[in-house]
């Protein structure tokens, strides 16, 4: 049988994930740099891996994160809130001058991570510190990273418990979700998912 008249088959001579668009969460990952400076970049190729204590994000070997990570063992996940679109968005601008500074990392303030060597980007409401366990590389020029996390904050205010609606915590925590390719949204209202019966994970 041949395939329903509304489905279009793409053509696999170039990656495919631009012609549609899918969800996908964004974070800064932070490493260190070789000369004691930090690193700042978006990735939204990121996820637990795992219901386990695992974080994975995948990199070209080419970019400065994936190098620092490599060498150093070691890496941070920050979450930023909406509102912070823009200074994410230019941790992706280009190097530049002798030394291959990035100058845009100046517009996002930092404080130390607690176990690992590396920083957290202020105004977060999420942040992960990782050791790198592994890498997978070879995957067309990119790698996946996978590191155990060694360490979580979060923002009081984005924690579930009891005293609160779960829904009213997305609401007045809103999180961000990205649209690849280049587009954002913004979630501020959710419902329950409708779980069957007698679910088991
Ligand atoms: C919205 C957005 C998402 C991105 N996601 C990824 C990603 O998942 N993996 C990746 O390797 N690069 C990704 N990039 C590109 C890197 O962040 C960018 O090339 C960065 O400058 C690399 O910096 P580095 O050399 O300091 O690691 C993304 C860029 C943007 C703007």
């Amino acid at each position: 049988m041949g395939l329903p008249e509304h489905l279009v088959s793409l053509p696999l001579d170039e990656p495919v994930w631009d012609r549609f668009f899918s969800v996908f969460p964004l974070v800064l990952v932070g490493t260190r740099e070789e000369d004691g400076g930090h690193d700042l970049a978006p990735k939204h190729l990121a996820m637990p891996l795992s219901w386990g204590n695992w974080f994975g994000f995948v990199c070209t070997p080419r970019h400065r994160t994936y190098q620092n990570a490599v060498r150093t063992g070691a890496f941070t996940v920050s979450y930023p809130r909406p509102e912070q679109i823009v200074v994410t968005s230019l941790a992706a601008a280009p190097r530049c001058g002798e030394h291959q500074d990035k100058p845009a990392l100046l517009a996002l303030p930092v404080f130390p991570a607690q176990v690992v060597d590396g920083v957290l980007v202020e105004g977060c409401h999420l942040y992960l510190e990782c050791r790198l366990d592994r890498t997978l590389d070879e995957l067309d020029g990119n790698s996946l990273l996978v590191g155990r996390v060694v360490a979580v904050h979060v923002h009081a205010n984005a924690l579930r418990n009891d005293d609160r609606e779960d829904n009213e915590l997305v609401h007045d925590d809103p999180l961000f979700a990205y649209l690849y390719p280049g587009r954002f949204a913004v979630i501020d209202r959710s419902q329950g998912f409708p779980m069957p019966a007698g679910f088991k994970r």
